[in-house]
């Protein structure tokens, strides 16, 4: 797949809650190329690390205006120079990144996530029903602050949304687990998840006990350059060593052997 290092005009930004900004980019190249599960490594330079450059998956495109948007949670320094970050600021964004994306072929997908994992599910979710495809989405966070995403994701017409929080202050008390056999048993053909790992190697375990049906997962790992030169990214396999940036993000979860 073709790449593209392009400088990216900062359209916007927008606060999605306390920790939690969105980022729209004009990088024409990328938003007409970029398929759901890809990444973008963003340079964002500091004092100490000039060259750094942070991955985030792709959350939303739009074709026809040559946009896409980032989210990302402002934890670090790098991360808070991003969100300083103005319109008309410049960014050099090397992508669409990664070789291992969503499969589109479902009928009836159930999407689960957490935290930042919801950014991917929801370029997903928005050509899944692009497809026509019936989506459900099962979300987990901490508390009711965090699943701000559940607007996000009406507003992309999906059809069914649970909730759980671990202190029970919104949906469902518990994580995801709590909701995961009900909404297995709606129907779905499909399973797709990002998210903290403990999550996604649980419903991934549930899954293939249970229904057996296909499940996807996107893994998170720290990247030195994103290319598949470094193998700062790599994990064990079922059957081989995998690249994270290259092989992946996403995988069919019975390939994953080292979460
Ligand atoms: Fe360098 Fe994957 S980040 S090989």
């Amino acid at each position: 797949m073709t790449k593209y290092q392009v400088k990216a005009k900062v359209i916007g930004q927008r606060v999605l809650n306390a920790t939690t900004k969105e980022i729209d980019l004009w990088a024409p190249e990328i938003a007409r190329t970029a398929v759901p599960g890809q990444f973008v490594n963003v340079r964002v330079s500091t004092h100490t690390a000039p060259l750094l450059r942070r991955p985030l998956g792709v959350a939303r495109v739009n074709r026809t205006d040559g946009t896409l948007t980032l989210m990302y949670r402002v934890l670090g320094e790098a991360t808070q120079l991003l969100a300083n970050c103005c319109s008309g600021d410049v960014l050099d964004v090397l992508g669409p990144l990664g070789s291992g994306v969503f499969s589109l072929e479902t009928k009836h997908a159930l999407l689960v996530g957490g935290g930042l994992g919801l950014a991917p599910l929801l370029y997903l979710a928005t050509e899944l029903k692009a497809c026509g495809a019936q989506v459900d989405v099962l979300m987990g966070g901490r508390n009711q602050d965090d699943l701000f995403w559940e607007d996000i994701f009406k507003d992309e017409g999906v059809d069914c949304i649970g909730c759980t929080t671990d202190d029970g202050s919104y949906g469902t008390k518990g994580t995801v687990m709590a909701l995961l056999p009900q909404m297995l048993g709606g129907g779905c053909d499909r399973v797709y998840v990002c998210g903290p790992v403990p999550m996604m190697k649980a419903v991934s375990e549930l899954v293939a006990a249970t229904t057996k049906l296909p499940c996807q997962v996107s893994l998170e790992r720290y990247m030195g350059c994103g290319l598949g030169a470094c193998l700062t990214c790599s994990c064990q396999g079922t059957h081989r060593r995998l690249k994270v940036c290259t092989d992946g993000p996403v995988f069919d979860a019975e390939e994953v052997e080292e979460w």
